[in-house]
């Protein structure tokens, strides 16, 4: 068990086969621009984040923004390249992979075909040597001429190995599967194999990279809740990657969104669903995608007015949407990405109208896509129960103002404060 501090964490790659001839190859502190010219490659950017104890966390992002490069740092396989990582207050930038205490799960299993699962999972013991004292016969520690016990380092005994081994088999519900090879074993029982290799050496942390991706849909969902029940056995903190915004919301007890090698938002799931801070968290969390309408604002007595790209405009009550900053209030109008999700919105009279392009019935509700005169983007509404609309037709719409979210046009981030 450990808390984790990652304060001011970057990884910045060397460049590839070799720099691109630039003036700013061999200058230190470069400024990021100055990078990219001399062909180095910033993964990750100012990671700050402390997590604690028996914490589930998981990092969620597209491909390529630095989500198992982190990972790879926390685990001592990559060099940071500035900033400090503290495992229990204990700086360990230079600190070896072996000796971090943490274990990690890999997308690829890396079972060694030729052993048994049982092999495979004590392997990694059979070659670790533990703090102990001399010992008798009996178990007893010897003393040495000044009647101290005698410290030494050792393998582990069959013994303790087999323990571990049919805890481990026990806790993943595997015990059936020991003597058998990985290639007789279906990619979730060898997804068990690998976390049972990881369990054993008893780790302060665990890490997992995508360690479902190469499952099936169905496997998939029922790894992830045996993944969340080994964390609550284990109580031990957790580190788990994923591309998979469904994985991380139903898995994460807190959630850090990554783009481009930066922090997005770290936040607990229901929070990142209800406020996202900026709109590309808002378009990541939640499915279907969340509607971004380009509208401009501006405050009139208690209302918001809000005028949309087809010049129509609807009023929000001001006591209804969540605060809006002060300098979005000041009479003035203001461009702005209305944000509201699918959920949201009802069909209603005397609302916005809009052209209905296509319908979907899916059972029992429906989704509705819509679109808009100056709106390039094709927007969804998500209803409840099934109604006849004609494709093609106009119908009116009403969001939901307490879940109506904005973002500022250009930095994207959002103007309203959390509800109270
Ligand atoms: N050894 C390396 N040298 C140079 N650049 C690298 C190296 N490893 C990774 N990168 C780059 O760093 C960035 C972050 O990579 P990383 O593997 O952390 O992404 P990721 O978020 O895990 O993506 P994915 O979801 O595809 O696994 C990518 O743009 C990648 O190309
Ligand atoms: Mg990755």
């Amino acid at each position: 068990m450990a808390n984790l501090s990652l304060q001011h964490v970057c990884k910045i790659y060397p460049a590839r086969g070799g720099a691109k001839k630039s003036f700013f190859r061999f200058k230190k502190n470069k400024t990021e621009s100055e990078q990219r010219q001399s062909g180095e490659y910033v993964a990750v950017k100012d990671f700050n984040m402390e997590i604690e104890d028996g914490e589930f966390i998981v990092f969620v992002g597209p491909s390529g923004c630095g989500k198992s490069t982190t990972l790879r740092m926390i685990a001592g396989l990559e060099d940071i390249s500035a900033g400090k990582f503290y495992i229990d207050g204990k700086l360990v930038n230079n600190v070896d992979a072996k000796d971090r205490d943490i274990a990690m799960v890999f997308q690829s299993y890396a079972l060694y075909p030729h052993m048994t699962s049982y092999e495979n999972i004590s392997f990694g013991l059979k070659m670790r040597k533990i703090a102990d004292v001399k010992r008798d016969k009996n178990g007893n520690p010897v003393l040495d001429k000044d009647g101290n016990e005698i410290k030494i380092m050792r393998h582990y005994t069959k013994k303790e190995i087999d323990e571990k081994v049919q805890w481990a088999a026990g806790v993943l519900g595997i015990k059936e599967l020991l003597q058998s090879k990985p290639s007789d074993m279906s990619g979730g029982q060898r997804q068990r194999i690998a976390l049972g290799r990881a369990m054993v050496r008893g780790p302060k942390v665990f890490l997992l990279d995508e360690p479902l991706s190469n499952l099936d849909a169905k496997l998939r969902t029922t790894m992830r809740s045996e993944i969340v029940k080994l964390h609550k056995a284990l109580k031990t903190t957790f580190i788990y990657v994923t591309h998979d915004q469904i994985e991380a919301m139903t898995m994460g007890s807190r959630i850090v969104v990554m783009k481009d090698g930066y922090i997005q938002q770290i936040d607990t799931p229901t929070n990142l669903f209800d406020y996202p801070e900026n709109k590309f968290v808002a378009g990541f969390i939640g499915t279907p995608q969340m509607n971004f309408f380009k509208v401009s604002i501006v405050k009139r007595a208690k209302t918001l007015e809000v005028t949309f790209a087809d010049g129509q405009t609807v009023k929000l009550a001001l006591d209804k949407l969540r605060t809006v900053k002060e300098e979005y209030l000041d009479g003035q109008e203001h461009e702005v990405y209305l944000g509201v999700r699918g959920e949201h919105i009802k069909i209603g009279a005397n609302g916005l109208s809009v052209k209905v392009n296509i319908t979907e019935v899916l059972g029992s509700n429906m989704h509705v896509f819509f679109g808009m005169e100056g709106e390039e983007s094709e927007f969804i509404l998500c209803l409840n129960e099934r109604e006849v609309l004609e494709n093609g037709g106009n119908i009116r719409i009403k969001f939901d103002e307490n879940r109506v979210h904005m973002f500022d046009i250009e930095t994207e981030t959002s103007i309203l404060g959390r509800a109270e």
